[in-house]
Order: structure tokens, then sequence, then C-alpha cells
């Protein structure tokens, strides 16, 4: 998938997250969670878990690629970790919260793997439980996908270059080239491609509502989209899913 030669440029490359972590605490503490157990799916380098560390007794993250794991290990020494496969999880604990941020869902090719995720959530929730997750929707991968590639330094004057590219409907790739400075002007290329599957919200809020007790979402500024034309008007950027067990 990409990740493996990633992992090594990815904190870096991404820096893009700082909203995550208060938008979501102040999303437990609306709903009253409590806070003893949190899982993430496809928890990366552990950027998120680090985040959200100080709120929860316990710390559990999953994610299929073993080096993304391995940089998460050294960031949260005391979470729990596991190399698994988000769509067919089983855990012998259950959850207050399970998240999975930064369009990792997206990351599961066809929509059956995602209705499987969802339930394997619902099964390790505790009754009073969150499930908390974002989309890339297809309005945004489209726009993304006509914009020309746009390039980040990273650390040590290494640059990365990025672009979207629409392989299918609802079919994208991202389409990754990272330029590692050697020194003296020298570079070693790395390309990459990380590919995402995009999937109509209304189909998936209408699947949601068939497991959880209550779905709400969120637009790309943390607001709640309640009605359906608040949900239309939202469709162009990220979107949020908060779920009650
Ligand atoms: C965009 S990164 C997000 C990482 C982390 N959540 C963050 O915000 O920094 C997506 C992560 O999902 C993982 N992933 C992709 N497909 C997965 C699957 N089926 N099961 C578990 N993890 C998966 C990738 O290995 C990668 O670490």
């Amino acid at each position: 998938m990409g990740y493996a030669e990633f992992s090594r440029f990815y904190d870096s490359a991404m820096k893009d997250y700082s909203w995550c972590s208060s938008f979501i605490i102040s999303l437990f503490n609306k709903y009253c969670i409590k806070k003893n157990a949190l899982l993430e799916l496809g928890c990366g380098t552990g950027r998120i878990l680090e985040l959200l560390g100080d709120e929860f007794n316990e710390l559990h993250g999953l994610d299929i690629s073993q080096e993304m794991l391995a940089y998460a290990e050294k960031r949260v020494p005391g979470a729990f970790l596991y190399h698994m496969d988000m769509t067919s999880f089983t855990l012998d604990s259950s959850f207050d919260a399970i998240l999975t941020v930064f369009d990792t869902i997206n990351h599961i090719l066809d929509y059956s793997g995602w209705l499987e995720t969802f339930k394997h959530v619902k099964r390790h929730l505790n009754p009073d439980g969150v499930f908390f997750f974002d989309i890339n929707t297809p309005a945004r991968l489209q726009r993304l996908s006509i914009l020309p590639p746009f390039l980040t330094p990273l650390e040590n004057d290494s640059q990365v270059l990025m672009e979207v590219e629409e392989v299918l409907a609802d079919d994208f790739n991202f389409n990754v080239q990272i330029f590692e400075a050697l020194g003296d002007n020298l570079y070693k290329r790395h390309e990459i491609s990380i590919h995402e599957h995009t999937v109509d919200p209304f189909l998936i809020l209408k699947d949601l509502k068939k497991l959880f007790t209550t779905v709400t979402v969120y637009n790309e500024e943390c607001e709640p989209a309640v009605s359906k034309e608040e949900i239309k008007m939202s469709l162009n950027g990220r979107m949020f899913f908060l779920c009650t067990a």
C-alpha cells in the first residue's frame, strides 16, 4: 500500500492534524463518555494516540502496517498495539471510544470492507461508548484531483510532491514523490502510491443508522450538519461521523 516506505517520512509530510485532537476531545466531553479505554483503527505512527494520551487510562491502536506501528511503539510506549486489519479485528477488550481518522477508512477499497469495520467497531464498544471517524468525500477527492501537484518541504531539505489522481469513479490515487536530500544537491527519489476509495455520505449514514443508536454528521468546520440540506452543503469538505453505541 505504500506505508512501508512512507512511514519514515509520514510525520514530517503530514503536519496538518492539530485540528483533530481538540475537536475529538470536545466531542468526548460533549457526549460525557467514560475515559478508560480508547482504540484507534489505523493508528499509524501513533501521533493521535499521543495527543489523546492524557485523556484515557488505556490507549490501544491497531494498524495493518508493521512499519508504521514500529514508529507508534516508540512514540506511545505505554500503548497496546496490534498488527491487524481493521475490517476483521478481534480484541479481548471493549472500549469507551473507537476512532479512525485522517481518511483511514478511505484506504479500504471496497464498501463491504467499510461495513465490516463498522460491525467490528460495534462489537467492541462499551454500551455508553462512541465511534468517531472522518472521510474524504467524493466531492473533496474530485476537487483535489483537479488541482496541480503540491510541494511540501520536509526536514533536512527533503521535499514531498503530492498529486491526487482520479482512477475510476470513487477511486483515487495519492501519487507521492519524496525527494530525500542526500547533501550536495543530490536527492534520492521515492515514489509511493496510496489508494483511496470514497462512498456517498448519504449511503454511509443510512448504513450507520442500522447499527448505531444515534449518528451525527459534522462538517469540515466541525459544526453539526443535521438536515439533509446541511449535509448537502458539507459535501465538498472532509466529513465526520459520531456514532453512539
Ligand atoms: C492516513 S494514515 C493515518 C494514520 C493516523 N491515524 C494519523 O492520523 O496519523 C492511514 C493508516 O491506516 C493504515 N491502514 C490502512 N488500511 C488499513 C486496514 N485495513 N487496517 C488497519 N490499518 C490500515 C495505514 O497503514 C496507515 O497507517
